[in-house]
């Protein structure tokens, strides 16, 4: 899988070889843009959107792909070809980029079971998902539902490797069929 991203993406001049660690940080960044999409908006469903997610927060995730602390189908193989200081500046780049949600359109009752599931959730990530309280939480407004509802359900799932124990609280106390519901809510908000 990993040889096999990587020769698509020498192809496409964009592989994170060694030639390239020394080249700009735009250059690095344009291959996270193949799968997380032009500035870090993706074009979804399953793929997240990064830009302007904070730095903290970016630079935690890469770091914990990197060491294996935490699970993930693509990330962990693809951030261990990256030194530490290139995911600082990764981190970084991504972080100045603009917040852009992708507003999903969803039916009027999901939307309003996702708003009462989540209740409990407003105090970290604000009431639409757009005001987290401190740069380790990330913004949720406008993220891929799809995406998120696979999140939740890896949190959900003690024999997935994920660390942040009171994400993996909050979301074992959803119902399960609150998590869908919840997802296209927080993917529906605009700001
Ligand atoms: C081959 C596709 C692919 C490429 C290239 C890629 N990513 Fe990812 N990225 C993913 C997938 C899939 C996930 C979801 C986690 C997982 O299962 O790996 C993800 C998740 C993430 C997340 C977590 C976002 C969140 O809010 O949870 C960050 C941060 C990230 N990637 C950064 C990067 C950076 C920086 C690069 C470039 C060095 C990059 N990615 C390149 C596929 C990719
Ligand atoms: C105590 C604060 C807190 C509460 C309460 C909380 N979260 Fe989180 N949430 C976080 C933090 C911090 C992260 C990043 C965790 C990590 O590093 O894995 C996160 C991550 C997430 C993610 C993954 C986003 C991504 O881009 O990968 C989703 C989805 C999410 N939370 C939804 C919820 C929902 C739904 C609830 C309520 C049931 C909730 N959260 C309650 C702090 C919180």
């Amino acid at each position: 899988m990993r040889s096999n991203l990587l020769m698509a993406l020498a192809a496409l001049g964009l592989a994170a070889t060694p030639a390239l660690a020394a080249d700009s940080i735009e250059n690095l960044a344009r291959t996270c843009n193949n799968c997380h999409g032009i500035n870090g908006v993706s074009v979804g469903p399953t793929m997240p959107s990064i830009g302007g997610l904070s730095e903290p927060y970016l630079k935690n995730m890469m770091l914990q792909w990197k060491s294996g602390e935490r699970y993930s189908a693509t990330m962990g193989r693809l951030i261990k070809g990256y030194s530490d200081e290139q995911i600082g500046a990764l981190a970084t780049h991504f972080s100045k980029l603009p917040w852009t949600p992708v507003v999903q359109k969803a039916d009027a009752k999901v939307l309003a079971q996702g708003k009462a599931a989540t209740d409990r959730c407003e105090t970290c990530h604000g009431d639409t998902g757009g005001k987290p309280d401190d740069t380790d939480t990330p913004k949720l407004n406008g993220q891929w539902a799809r995406y998120m509802e696979l999140e939740l359900m890896k949190y959900r799932n003690d024999a997935v490797k994920m660390p942040h124990k009171k994400m993996r609280g909050n979301s074992k106390k959803l119902d399960e069929a609150d998590v869908a519901a919840a997802a296209q809510y927080y993917a529906a908000q605009p700001k």
